[in-house]
């Protein structure tokens, strides 16, 4: 290391280049070798500093102050300049580049059943029909026996049950929601409270079917009840008229054929024609014309005695659909197993 002593020229010089080196630095490497060079402890400052007692006493006092005032005057600079630095690096991390091409995130959307079945409970709610949810794990009692279905009826044997207890099981139709709301809301209606009982229940169903293109072992069906002084079958008619032209278009008629169900009478097989060709024929409908949705009928007066309502004054219809039937027919959908696969790409078709 040299020991000779530096001009206060060659200091100023020195300096020059340093505040260049500073300034020009554009990441904290470089700004830390230009500081080195004049600050450190083998930087041309300290050097300066040790050579002071070298010189002529009478010079001492000009240069030791001249080595302080760039000393403090660099010191400052690198400070600045490291500052600067670290606000640049912040800026590049936050900085949006609205250019650069993302990728799509993946959004949710409801499954096609939901998307139907809130289509479904939309229109009827329109009508003036309350919603009503009862349990899917349900007792004998409502599932069957007071809907005048006893035990060794056969129309037990038509359903294959899931039974979960004695007494319990987990219900094959949304019909016991009926008994549930009759109980409930039975009272008011005979009190003048209400005109009506009016409600739709959808939810889940059970059944131990073996799965196919139109069955499934878990579904949805979607009930109605109205029940009060003079409904008729003309009513059950009009609301399921509206209904189909409500969820299929305004074309579409409702065709009644006799049908039986234990807690009906009379009952009902419901058609719609078809939404496709208009009831000409085709490959939806099978050439017929027409399309078979849903079971309904007049409450059977059992059914009311069960809850105390008196068939010889009140009477009322009923009606259940099946959720994925409609879903099939709406979307054209020929395998009902394709609801519950999974398949991102079938069910991401059903943009609601
Ligand atoms: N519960 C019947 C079924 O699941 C449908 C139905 C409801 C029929 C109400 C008549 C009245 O098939």
């Amino acid at each position: 290391m040299s020991t000779e002593a530096l001009s206060i020229e060659q200091l100023e010089e020195l300096a020059s280049r340093a505040r260049e080196e500073v300034a020009a630095a554009s990441n904290e490497d470089q700004l830390n070798r230009a500081a080195a060079k004049a600050l450190g402890p083998e930087g041309w400052l300290s050097r300066a500093t040790r050579t002071i007692g070298s010189l002529p006493r009478e010079e001492r006092p000009r240069f030791g102050q001249a080595v302080n005032r760039l000393k403090k005057e660099l010191e400052d600079l690198v400070k600045q300049k490291r500052e600067e630095l670290r606000r640049r690096r912040e800026m590049a991390r936050s900085y949006l580049d609205p250019t650069i091409s993302g990728d799509l995130p993946l959004v949710g959307r409801l499954h096609p059943i939901t998307q139907t079945l809130e289509e479904m409970v939309q229109i009827f709610v329109t009508m003036g029909f309350d919603v009503w949810e009862g349990p899917e794990a349900e007792l004998d009692y409502y599932n069957f026996e007071a809907l005048n279905i006893p035990e060794h009826h056969p129309a037990r044997g038509e359903v294959d049950t899931f039974v979960l207890a004695p007494g319990m099981l987990l219900r094959t139709h949304t019909s016991p929601v009926q008994i549930r709301a009759m109980e409930e809301l039975g009272g008011r209606l005979l009190r003048g409270e209400v005109d009506r009982i009016q409600i739709i229940s959808p939810g889940r169903v059970y059944r131990r079917d073996r799965p196919d293109r139109t069955h499934l072992p878990m579904f949805h069906q979607v009930e109605g009840l109205m029940v009060g002084e003079g409904i008729s079958f003309a009513d059950l008619r009009g609301v399921l008229a509206e209904f189909a032209r409500l969820l299929f278009g305004q074309g579409t008629r409702v065709r009644l054929r006799p049908d039986y169900f234990p807690f009906v009478e009379p009952g009902a097989e419901v058609a719609i024609s078809c939404p496709f060709c208009g009831g000409g024929g085709c490959r939806v409908c099978k050439q017929s014309g027409w399309i078979e949705i849903l079971g309904a009928g007049m409450v059977h007066p059992e059914v009311l005695r069960k809850v105390e309502i008196s068939p010889e004054r009140y009477s009322g219809f009923a009606f259940g659909v099946g959720v994925e039937r409609v879903a099939q027919i709406l979307y054209q959908v020929d395998d009902a197993r394709r609801f519950v696969s999974g398949n991102f790409e079938f069910l991401s078709q059903f943009v609601g």
